[in-house]
C-alpha cells in the first residue's frame, strides 16, 4: 500500500498532494491539545454505538482497550503524531486502528470529522471556562484581602485624572472585584451555549443510524444535543462568545494594569510591585520597571485581536462547515493562554503590592479633595447647590491663591466666601470626615467598604 492510498479519503484521489498542501491544510500540531477531548468524545461515541447494536461489545472491548493505550502513549510524549494524517481526529484513529484492527475502522460509524472536532472544541473550551472562573475567583479573593487590609486608607479619587474626591483604597480595589464578577457571569453564561454536543450531526444532514444522542450528551456532560445538525457543525459562536468575554477580562486587567504603572511611577509612588514582577534597565541601573503590568496592557489588544479574527473568520460563510473553520482553533487557544497566564500572574501580582499610605494621603492635599464636601455643607444649611457649588469654587480659588488646601484657611478666611460657614465645617473638610459622609450602599465611608468586603466574601 502507498502511502496516499492509506488516506481515509484516499480511493477517490489519482494524484498527491504536494508537501506545501499538506503543511498548509494540517492542523494536527495546534490541534493535538484536544487530544485528551477527542479520546474522550470517541469513547463516548462507541458506547452508544455497542448500546445500539451498530458496533458489538466486543469491537466496543477493543476500541476501549487501543484508546486506554493511546492515552498513555500521549501522556508520555511518546505518541508519533504525523503530518501525513492531517488532524488529531485521523491521527489518533489511525494508531487506533493500527492497534486494534478493523474494531478501529469501526469507530468513525455515524459520525463525520465535522461534529467530532465541534465536539472536542467544546469539551476543550468547557474545561477552560472552568479554569478561567477558578483563576477570576482567586484574583477577586486576593482583591478582597488587599481591600480588608485598606478600608480606611484614604487615595485621592480621580476623574479627568485629576484629584476629584477622597475614597479608600479599600473602596478602588473593590470596584475591580465587581468587574470580575460580572466577567464571571458572563463566562458562566457563555458556557451555558458551549456546553451542549454537536455529535450526531455526522457531516451537516445526520445520520441514518439508529444513535442516541442524549446518551452521548449524559456521557460527556452536556447539559442537552445542538438541535440542529447544519447549526451544529458549522457555527463557532460560542467560540466568539468566549473571546468576547476574555475580551472583556483583559479589558479590566488593563484598566487595572494602567493604575498600577501609575501608581508605581515615582512621581505618584502609591505602591510598589514585588520585585518578581518588576525588570530592571540593561542601561539605566536605577529602574525598575512594571514589566507585568505593561505586558498584560499590551496582550490585551492580542486578544481582541483574535476576537476581531474570529468574527471575521465567521462572517459570510455560508452553510453547513467549511475548513475556514480550522482556523479557528489557534486564535481561540492563544486567547485561552493569554488570559489563563494573566489571570494566574495577577492572582499572584495582588499579594505582593506594597501600599504606600503617607504618598496617597500627601497627594490628597493637593487638590482640594474635600471641595464638594464643603458645598454639600453649604446646602445643608439652607444654599441652593449651584450657589454653593460657586461659592466653593471661589473659596478654592483663594486657597490656590495663597498655596494651601481648603481646611488650611482660617475660619474668617471661609466665612468671606459664606455667612453660613461656622466652626463645623473643619469636620467636613477634612479627608477623614468627607470619607465617613458617603455611608450607603455602594459609597466610600469605611464601614460600607467593610460590609462590602462581607457581601463580596459571601459570594465567593
Ligand atoms: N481539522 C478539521 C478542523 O479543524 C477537522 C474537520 C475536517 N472536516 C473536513 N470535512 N475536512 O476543522
Amino acid at each position: 500500500m502507498s502511502d496516499q492510498t492509506e488516506k481515509v479519503w484516499s480511493g477517490r484521489f489519482s494524484e498527491p498532494v504536494s508537501d506545501l498542501v499538506k503543511r498548509y491544510t494540517a492542523s494536527v500540531f495546534f490541534d493535538r491539545r484536544m487530544a485528551m477531548q477527542d479520546i474522550r468524545g470517541s469513547l463516548a461515541h462507541a458506547r452508544m454505538l455497542a448500546r445500539q447494536k451498530i458496533v458489538s461489545g466486543d469491537d466496543l472491548a477493543a476500541i476501549e482497550r487501543g484508546m486506554a493505550q493511546i492515552r498513555g502513549e500521549i501522556e508520555r510524549d511518546e505518541f508519533a503524531w504525523n503530518l501525513d494524517d492531517e488532524d488529531v481526529h485521523l491521527n489518533i484513529e489511525k494508531r487506533l486502528t493500527a492497534l486494534i484492527g478493523d474494531a478501529g475502522k469501526r469507530l468513525h460509524t455515524g459520525r463525520s470529522r465535522n461534529d467530532q472536532v465541534a465536539t472536542d472544541i467544546r469539551l476543550w473550551l468547557r474545561d477552560t471556562v472552568d479554569a478561567v472562573d477558578g483563576l477570576l475567583a482567586a484574583f477577586q479573593k486576593a482583591l478582597l484581602d488587599l481591600a480588608e487590609a485598606h478600608v480606611d486608607t484614604p487615595l485621592p479619587g480621580f476623574t479627568h485624572l485629576q484629584v476629584a474626591q477622597p475614597v479608600t483604597f479599600g473602596h478602588h480595589l473593590l470596584a475591580y472585584f465587581e468587574m470580575a464578577q460580572r466577567d464571571r457571569a458572563r463566562m458562566a453564561d457563555a458556557r451555558r451555549r458551549i456546553n451542549r454536543l454537536p455529535l450526531g450531526a455526522a457531516a451537516l444532514a445526520g445520520t441514518t443510524y439508529p444513535i442516541d444522542r442524549e446518551f452521548v450528551a449524559q456521557e460527556l456532560g452536556f447539559d442537552g444535543v445542538c438541535e440542529n445538525s447544519l447549526d451544529a457543525v458549522s457555527d463557532r459562536d460560542f467560540a466568539i462568545e468566549f473571546c468576547a468575554a476574555a475580551s472583556l477580562v483583559m479589558m479590566h486587567i488593563s484598566r487595572f494594569s494602567e493604575e498600577l504603572i501609575l501608581w508605581m511611577s515615582p512621581r505618584v509612588g502609591f505602591i510598589d510591585l514585588a520585585d518578581r514582577f518588576c525588570t530592571g534597565s540593561s542601561i539605566m541601573p536605577q529602574k525598575k520597571n512594571p514589566d507585568v503590568p505593561e505586558l498584560a496592557r499590551g496582550k490585551t489588544g492580542r486578544v481582541y485581536g483574535h476576537l476581531m479574527g474570529l468574527l471575521t473568520l465567521m462572517k459570510g460563510q455560508p452553510l453547513a462547515y467549511n475548513k475556514d473553520n480550522q482556523e479557528d482553533k489557534e486564535p481561540l487557544f492563544d486567547t485561552a493562554d493569554t488570559l489563563i497566564d494573566t489571570l494566574r500572574i495577577f492572582a499572584d501580582l495582588v499579594p505582593g503590592i506594597r501600599v504606600k499610605p503617607d504618598a496617597m494621603r500627601a497627594a490628597l492635599k493637593q487638590g482640594f479633595a474635600t471641595a464638594t464636601d464643603l458645598a454639600d455643607y453649604l446646602v445643608k444649611k439652607g444654599m441652593p447647590f449651584r450657589d454653593a457649588h460657586e461659592a466653593v469654587a471661589r473659596a478654592v480659588r483663594a486657597a490656590e491663591a495663597k498655596g494651601c488646601d481648603l481646611p488650611d484657611l482660617a475660619l474668617s478666611e471661609l466665612q468671606a466666601f459664606s455667612p453660613l460657614i461656622g466652626e463645623d465645617v473643619f469636620g467636613v473638610l477634612t479627608v477623614t470626615g468627607s470619607l465617613a459622609a458617603r455611608d450607603h450602599v455602594g459609597g466610600t465611608a469605611p464601614a460600607q467598604v467593610r460590609a462590602a468586603i462581607a457581601r463580596a466574601r459571601a459570594s465567593l
